[in-house]
């Protein structure tokens, strides 16, 4: 079992309770861990006008940019509905962009895994 993240898994599951999701019953928790070793949890909050839902991971990385956090270390995923749940291309490249190449914690207690960013999303766009 990889130990670096013990407690990420269990946030983003806290998280994942508060989702909202009426419209597609697909359940995601995410927990972003800073560098100063603060979490900043999410979920995914959907809507009525579908374009306007927002990803577990986003959310979570935009509460943690909207307190003034800078650098990032590691966000975890989790989903009810997918146990290897991992970031759609959205979230992968805001993650790049506010977080840099973190680490993506998934799996659960008893199998985590560790990915780096740049392995899952190796040319994000950047603008010139
Ligand atoms: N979703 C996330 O929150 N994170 C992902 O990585 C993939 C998808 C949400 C969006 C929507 O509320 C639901 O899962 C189904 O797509």
């Amino acid at each position: 079992m990889n130990s670096k993240y013990p407690d990420l898994l269990h946030e983003a599951e806290e998280g994942m309770a508060r989702a909202y999701a009426p419209y597609s019953n697909f359940r995601v928790g995410a927990a972003v861990l800073t560098r100063g070793g603060k979490v900043y949890r999410g979920c995914n909050i959907e809507n009525g006008s579908f374009g306007a839902t927002v990803c577990a991971e986003r959310v979570a990385i935009f509460k943690a940019v909207s307190e003034g956090e800078a650098a990032v270390e590691a966000i975890a995923i989790v989903s009810a509905n997918d146990p290897r749940i991992l970031p759609c291309g959205i979230c992968r490249q805001v993650l790049w962009e506010l977080g840099g190449d973190l680490d993506i914690v998934i799996g659960n207690a008893s199998s985590v895994e560790v990915l780096k960013l740049s392995s899952l999303y190796p040319q994000p766009f950047k603008k010139t």
